[in-house]
């Protein structure tokens, strides 16, 4: 019997701002999944970071099946009725359209799915991440499954040896699911020509070219795409299986403390440190910085363990302090170049309106070089 994990994802409520969602509303979530229980699910597991909520959960249902899915955004709207009631900020912001159709894909929560045959012993990461984008995990996953300066295994695991299979998608194309396979190592630039644009071309899933079998589901929802204006950043989530023919939980772990500048920070419009937070943080610093979370769970039988959480250790307050200073430093420059985001990824239309009003008053000059302005 195959195990399908399936996280679903939504901010629909938050107190203080953008900054974390009430014990309420959460309450109100667990209370809906916990009666699927008996009838859906073989386990389930709720967690918050920054003002997302995650709906982790293990069935034999495979993925994207539509009573997984409709749970789930029954789930999302009684708590986004409950945001309402307690009047939390941004209630219902992630739903984003009025009815339930098959699938929450493209319909505003982000879900990443894995279906596997359950190894003898089976160690998952969950990954949660607020004030970003699907892209933010290109770099980490390429460190971690590409690059040997990482991973260790690459070099001395037969299994890993072999190399892993990228699919990427570009998130720019909105008719339907373009994507691409790459076979590393052999397409490792063509693999770093790709991840190199966030914005654009994200991964997917990675499978162990010693087996087929499937490693990563990471959610690659853009919603300014699916409502085509800003309501919200993506704040993505990702699912990792490690060890054995895998690689290391700590090798997966690693790239993080990098925390590399990625986009999504305040209004969805700035450049910020992803920094790797415990399970639960809230935002604060500008509306952020960038965070991510990480629970490690090991599935057996389709019941979950309980949760280590990954980023409490306290190796990882030294990068939680660099990560504060470069988020410091990035914002003494304001709105000024790399802080802040290319025209094509503004999150908002107050400046495309500013700017049209400032192109009829540009006047071109009759002659290059003369001062005299033409209709002046
Ligand atoms: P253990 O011997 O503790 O299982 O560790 C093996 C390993 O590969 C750790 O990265
Ligand atoms: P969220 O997508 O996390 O709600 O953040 C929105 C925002 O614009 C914060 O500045
Ligand atoms: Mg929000
Ligand atoms: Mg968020």
């Amino acid at each position: 019997m195959k195990t399908t994990l399936s996280i679903i994802k939504a901010d629909v409520g938050s107190i203080g701002g953008h900054v974390a969602p009430s014990k309420k509303l959460l309450g109100t979530i667990r209370e809906h999944v916990e009666d699927a229980m008996t009838s859906l699910l073989s386990d389930y597991y709720i967690t918050s970071t920054g003002d997302d909520i995650a709906i982790l959960m293990a069935h034999d249902k495979g993925p994207g099946h539509v009573d997984v899915h409709r749970m789930a955004w029954e789930a999302f709207k009684d708590g986004a009725l409950t945001a309402k009631a307690q009047g939390l900020y941004g209630a219902g912001q992630d739903l984003l359209v009025d009815a339930f159709s098959g699938n929450v894909k493209g319909m505003g929560p982000a879900v990443a799915e894995l279906e596997f045959d359950e190894r003898p012993n089976e160690p998952f990461l969950m990954f949660m991440a607020d004030k970003t984008e699907p892209g933010a995990y290109n770099l980490p996953l390429y460190m971690a499954f590409a690059d040997p300066m990482n991973t260790a295994g690459l070099l001395l695991s037969p299994e890993l040896t072999k190399g892993f299979r990228f699919r990427i998608m570009d998130v720019g194309y909105t008719e339907g699911d373009r994507v691409i396979d790459l076979e590393l190592p052999e397409d490792l630039y063509n693999l770093a020509a790709l991840l190199r644009d966030n914005d654009r071309y994200v991964v997917e899933a990675i499978f162990a070219r010693h087996d087929g079998e499937q490693a990563v589901a990471a959610s690659t929802t853009r919603l300014h795409n699916i409502a085509g204006r800003y309501t919200g950043k993506d704040d993505p989530v990702l699912l990792v299986r490690t060890q054995k023919n895998f690689p290391a939980s700590g090798e997966v772990l690693a790239p993080y403390s990098v925390a590399p500048f990625v986009n999504g920070y305040m209004r969805g419009s700035h450049v910020g440190p992803f920094m790797p937070v415990v399970s639960g943080t809230g935002c604060s610093y500008f509306d952020g910085p960038p965070i991510v979370s990480c629970l490690g769970f090991c599935v057996h039988n389709g019941r979950f363990t309980e949760p280590v959480d990954m980023f409490a250790h306290p190796f990882w307050d030294t990068v939680r302090d660099r990560a504060a200073t470069k988020a410091m430093e990035i914002r003494r420059q304001g709105f000024s170049g790399a802080a802040m985001l290319p025209f094509s990824e503004l999150e908002y239309g107050g400046i495309t309106n500013l700017l049209e009003k400032l192109d009829r008053r540009f006047k071109v000059r009759a002659e290059k070089g003369a001062n005299e302005l033409v209709g002046v």
